[in-house]
């Protein structure tokens, strides 16, 4: 299968990346990723690009991830498919929103993740993988060349792990989990700041240090010398 059409919105005052990712760039259907402001914005880039959203996808539960949810799912009808050990924060907001920020309203997942599902959305073939250490309930997204990743792995740094819930060596085994399974030319499409690949992460993130004395180098993983799409 081939990469998927992956276009990246910046929202709101901390920056949050949102993603509308489609099969290709001809196709009419797509899935949302962590609208976490800027709903209409949003809903005029998919009208934009001539698709319908066919299912909102959440990383994990931090306000900045999921700001536009609501305003989202109600404009275009999709269900929300939430970290269910993170849906509380969802399901109100507000609470966990710190002041100068918002408002934001609340919303009832449709369905709820826990990693290990395989979903069918918008033609796409998803693989929800288990992302604990920024947030304890955190998912990451995969499909073919690509993964959503939210607060997990950035260029050149990680997601932090000092908000509760948050663990370094936890998040550390799931990126140990990601460049295991995943071929070092992946894309990352974090959730903030730009896109990035797995391999490029493993060999020179700073943060990274420990695990490449773990993992082998990227350039020796399997399927590393630009496999191709
Ligand atoms: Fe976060």
């Amino acid at each position: 299968m081939s990469a998927p059409d992956v276009r990246s919105f910046t929202v709101g005052p901390v920056q949050e990346n949102a993603y509308i990712v489609r099969s290709d760039s001809a196709a009419t259907r797509a899935v949302i990723v962590d609208p976490g402001e800027e709903a209409e914005r949003l809903l005029a880039a998919a009208q934009g690009l001539g698709v319908e959203i066919e299912a909102i996808l959440i990383t994990h539960c931090h306000f900045d991830h999921i700001g536009a949810v609501s305003p989202v799912a109600k404009a275009t009808g999709a269900p929300v498919y939430c970290p269910a050990i993170e849906r509380s924060l969802l399901e109100d907001i507000m609470s966990w929103v710190p002041p100068g920020f918002g408002p934001f309203e609340s919303h009832q997942p449709e369905h709820t993740l826990v990693g290990g599902e395989r979903l069918s959305l918008a033609g796409l073939d998803i693989e929800v993988i288990s992302t604990p250490g920024h947030s304890p309930g955190h998912l990451t997204y995969a499909l073919s060349g690509a993964v959503l990743s939210g607060d997990v792995l950035f260029q050149g740094s990680v997601g932090r792990v000092d908000l509760p819930g948050g663990d370094w060596a936890t998040l550390e085994r799931s990126i140990e989990g990601l460049v295991r399974a995943l071929p070092a030319e992946t894309v990352v499409y974090p959730g903030h700041m730009g896109a990035t690949t797995l391999g490029r992460e493993l060999d020179s993130n700073p943060f990274l240090s420990e695990l490449r004395v773990r993992v082998p180098r990227a350039s020796s993983l399997p399927g590393a010398p630009a496999a191709g799409s």
